[in-house]
């Protein structure tokens, strides 16, 4: 069935040519409706320059074409607030499930790999109902308002160490000195893993990122395969050493323990390493985009970050400001799983669908004046960044803290902040984040 899809879909994209869909060229009023008029062949989504600055791409798409089949990709591109918020509200309808698969077709031995490292995590992320409710529970049940306030005495602690590191230099890469570990060492700390698996954690997790939503040649898809098993591997481990251990500890770990009750049926250890598997990836990566699209933005928007320097209590909104306008997750993913109609176009069962998380906060239909970055803005609460529905996300609370301390703490001490000439010397580009590699600032 998917074969035949996407070979009707190459087969209409034949028609297309510069830009254009040459069946219709002569028909202003339907080109109007053809999905494949424009945005399909321009849409590059690796290509560093679009990277650089995508948005007024996707300002010309929600107006123009807001959902378009890219055929190269083999995804039907959804962009606007309305519909992508639907397909979220909708999951008996949209599968998350293809949120297994890579994003682009892995060759056959990257395959073979993951086959034989056996690995198979169930998570929450890439399961529907039954599957996602049967492991949500419990870490519905250890991820709880109370430990993630436990966290914050702990967090600013953290953040205090990392400025203290640099802050007698002249400039700093916020990235090196504080992003990329700190998210890592809170969440290691929240979920009560041992820290001397931290480093490895990060370094694997780099590589499944790209093994899952980059565009890897095949023989560096075969090492970001082994990669993904030696993580897989770890997470077992990991979950091995604690539950082994005499006492159970009083953290996140120790609460997935008590709630099996050494009972398999309830829970078993694989589970919790397929739950350890989602978060210890979710986790953090996420967070560090988010930190630095924090700091970059409001340092490009001066008075934002003079206004919260003045008063602290703006941080929360600026926040959920900074997740509309510039969110570290830029895209998602859902697999339909009957024949639906999303903005006038028919999306065919089985029809992979990517959604552009990051369009949604710029939709003026939901955001009076979206391309004006207000931490005022009364609404901005309604963004998509952190999904919508069943599948909403889990670690929202303990980014939300850990980005309020990191900008309370800049603010506090180094109100002089501003980006360096060099500020930002590359931006990861792959289908899923989208946040600075370095950011260097002077003070
Ligand atoms: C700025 C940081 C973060 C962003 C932007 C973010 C974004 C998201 C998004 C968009 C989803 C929805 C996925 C879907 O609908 O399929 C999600 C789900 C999830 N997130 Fe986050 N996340 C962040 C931080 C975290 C943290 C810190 C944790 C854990 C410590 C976490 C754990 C999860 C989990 C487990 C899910 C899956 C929930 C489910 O499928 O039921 N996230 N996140």
């Amino acid at each position: 069935m998917l074969l035949q899809i996407a070979r009707l879909q190459s087969s209409k994209h034949d028609f297309i040519e510069g830009g254009k869909c040459m069946i219709l060229e002569n028909n202003a009023a339907s080109i109007s409706k053809c999905p494949f008029h424009g945005a399909g062949s321009e849409f590059k989504p690796f290509d560093q320059t679009y990277w650089a600055d995508p948005h007024p791409f996707w300002k010309n798409a929600r107006q123009n074409e807001p959902v378009f089949f890219h055929p190269e990709l083999n995804y039907w591109v959804v962009t606007r607030y309305a519909d992508i918020k639907k397909i979220l509200a909708e999951p008996a309808t949209f599968s998350s499930k293809i949120l297994k698969e890579a994003i682009r077709p892995l060759s056959q031995r990257a395959i073979e790999i993951l086959r034989e490292g056996e690995v198979n995590p169930k998570n929450t992320v890439t399961n529907d109902d039954p599957e996602h409710k049967r492991i949500r529970r419990p870490i519905n049940f250890a991820f709880v308002p109370k430990r993630v306030n436990e966290m914050e005495s702990k967090v600013r602690a953290l953040v205090t160490e990392h400025i203290d590191r640099f802050i007698h230099k002249e400039k700093a890469d916020l990235v090196a000195e504080m992003f990329f570990e700190l998210p890592a060492e809170v969440l290691f700390e929240f979920l009560g893993f041992p820290k001397k698996y931290m480093s490895e954690i990060k370094l694997l997790s780099e590589k499944r990122q790209s093994l899952k939503f980059g565009d890897l040649p095949p023989e560096e898809q075969e090492m970001e395969a082994h990669a993904a098993v030696d993580f897989w591997k770890l997470s077992k481990s990991m979950v091995k050493e604690v539950a082994d251990a005499e006492v159970t500890p009083d953290n996140f770990l120790g609460d997935l323990l008590r709630y099996r009750n050494g009972d398999d049926n309830i829970l078993s250890l694989e589970d919790i390493a397929g739950i350890l598997y989602g978060l210890l990836f979710a986790g953090h990566e996420t967070t560090t985009n988010l930190a630095g699209n924090a700091v970059r933005t409001l340092l490009t928007e001066r008075h934002a970050w003079d206004e919260i320097c003045a008063n602290s209590s703006l941080i929360p909104n600026t926040v959920e400001e900074v997740m509309r306008y510039n969110p570290p997750v830029f895209y998602w993913r859902r697999r339909a799983l009957k024949s639906v109609n999303i903005g006038g176009v028919e999306i065919p069962e089985g029809g992979n669908i990517l959604l552009v998380m990051a369009s949604s906060g710029h939709d003026d239909s939901m955001f009076e004046d979206p391309e004006t970055f207000d931490i005022h803005r009364e609404n901005t609460k309604n963004h998509l960044g952190f999904g919508f529905g069943k599948h909403f996300c889990i670690g929202a609370p303990l980014a939300r803290l850990e980005v309020r301390v990191i900008l309370e703490e800049l603010a506090k001490r180094l109100p002089n902040l501003q980006l360096s000439e060099d500020e930002v010397k590359t931006i990861s580009v792959n289908l899923f984040a989208r946040g600075p590699k370095e950011l260097w600032v002077k003070w």
